[in-house]
């Protein structure tokens, strides 16, 4: 069973000459991180307002683990739901740990248990508890504010997070380094999330799947492999910038292209770990003169990969 279920959406606010979100229909699994890409005004934060039901769909379902969002209490489900959006909102007159304390008070959770809980999440955002518990945010950087508003949405332990270009105003080199943090804490969390994103790079570099708006509509979802390889329009071609060979093997990861084999094993082949990108696993190939390389996971070999591969993957033609 799916995570979330997306049946026929659609929301056509008052007064509007077409539907914000049009008749949308998708399955997000269990564990998976979909980001929701896009340009300005194409629906990506009115479909996933409706999800904690800040906005009511004009018709059509939306399912949680199964269940009618509509037939659950709003409170239980928002229990459910991290949600972090793009100006962290923090609330100002609050510390830190406040902040994060926020859900575990509202659940009743007991007070040596909750400063427990704040000091587990500021370790695992990488906040040490005894330097930010007590500041305000305004004591803080853009980038350690969210890194809170993560810490926030997180301490219920909800199993679904919802997160609405939560980077999208950090500067570049700060956001880089919340997109590793993020995928350090996916691989260890494993929540299922959607993650509203309008930057081609951040959705590359995070989502297990893409999921593409035009004007109100899901054109593809597919994985990111997919999506560049195969754009299902030349919507898609142009937003993903598909006619940039270079480019795109600088984005994608070792991962998407190889050939997985149960029965690896070193042999003197040069060796690309996983998540690098192909572009580095190219220039290996051409500085060493190697047929194939040796794929290795966190320093074990799991599979190979040629330049076949690779320009499969480009849909280069030689
Ligand atoms: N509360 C609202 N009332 C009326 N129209 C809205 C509202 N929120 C969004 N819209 C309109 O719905 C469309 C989709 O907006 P939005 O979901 O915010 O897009 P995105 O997040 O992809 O930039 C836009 O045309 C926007 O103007
Ligand atoms: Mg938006």
């Amino acid at each position: 069973m799916s995570a979330i279920r997306f049946d026929q959406v659609s929301l056509q606010f008052p007064g509007a000459a077409r539907p914000a979100v049009d008749q949308c229909s998708c399955e997000i699994d269990t564990g998976r991180l979909v980001v929701i890409l896009g340009p300005s005004g194409c629906g990506k934060t009115t479909l996933l307002k409706m999800v904690n039901r800040l906005y009511e769909p004009t018709s059509g379902g939306i399912y949680l683990n199964g269940q009618e969002i509509r037939q659950m209490q709003v409170t239980k489900l928002r229990q459910q739901i991290g949600y972090v959006i793009q100006q962290s909102g923090l609330f100002p007159h609050m510390t830190v740990a406040q902040n994060v304390a926020v859900v575990p008070k509202l659940l009743g959770w007991s007070r040596p248990r909750i400063q427990e809980r704040i000091d587990e999440l500021l370790h695992l955002v990488q906040l040490p508890p005894l330097e930010y518990r007590n500041r305000y945010p305004a004591q803080m950087s853009g980038g350690q504010q969210q890194r809170v508003g993560l810490a926030r949405a997180l301490a219920g332990d909800p199993a679904v997070m919802l997160m609405d270009e939560p980077f999208g105003a950090i500067d570049a080199i700060t956001r880089t380094s919340l997109q590793d943090e993020m995928l350090r804490l996916q691989r260890q969390l494993q929540k299922t999330i959607l993650f509203v994103s309008h930057d081609v790079e951040e959705a590359l570099r995070l989502g297990d799947r893409l999921l593409i708006m035009e004007k109100g509509r899901i054109v593809q979802y597919d994985t990111p492999f997919n999506v560049l390889t195969q754009p299902a329009n030349e919507f898609v071609y142009q937003l993903m910038g598909a006619d940039d060979m270079v480019r795109q093997l600088g984005l994608l990861r070792v991962e998407t292209a190889m050939k997985r084999l149960p029965e690896s094993s070193l042999n003197g082949e040069p060796t690309v770990e996983q998540q690098d990108s192909l572009r580095s696993a190219l220039s290996l190939i051409l500085k060493t003169g190697a047929k194939k390389l040796t794929v290795l996971d966190q320093g074990l070999p799991v599979g190979i990969l040629t330049l076949e591969h690779i320009r499969d993957s480009a849909g280069i033609v030689s």
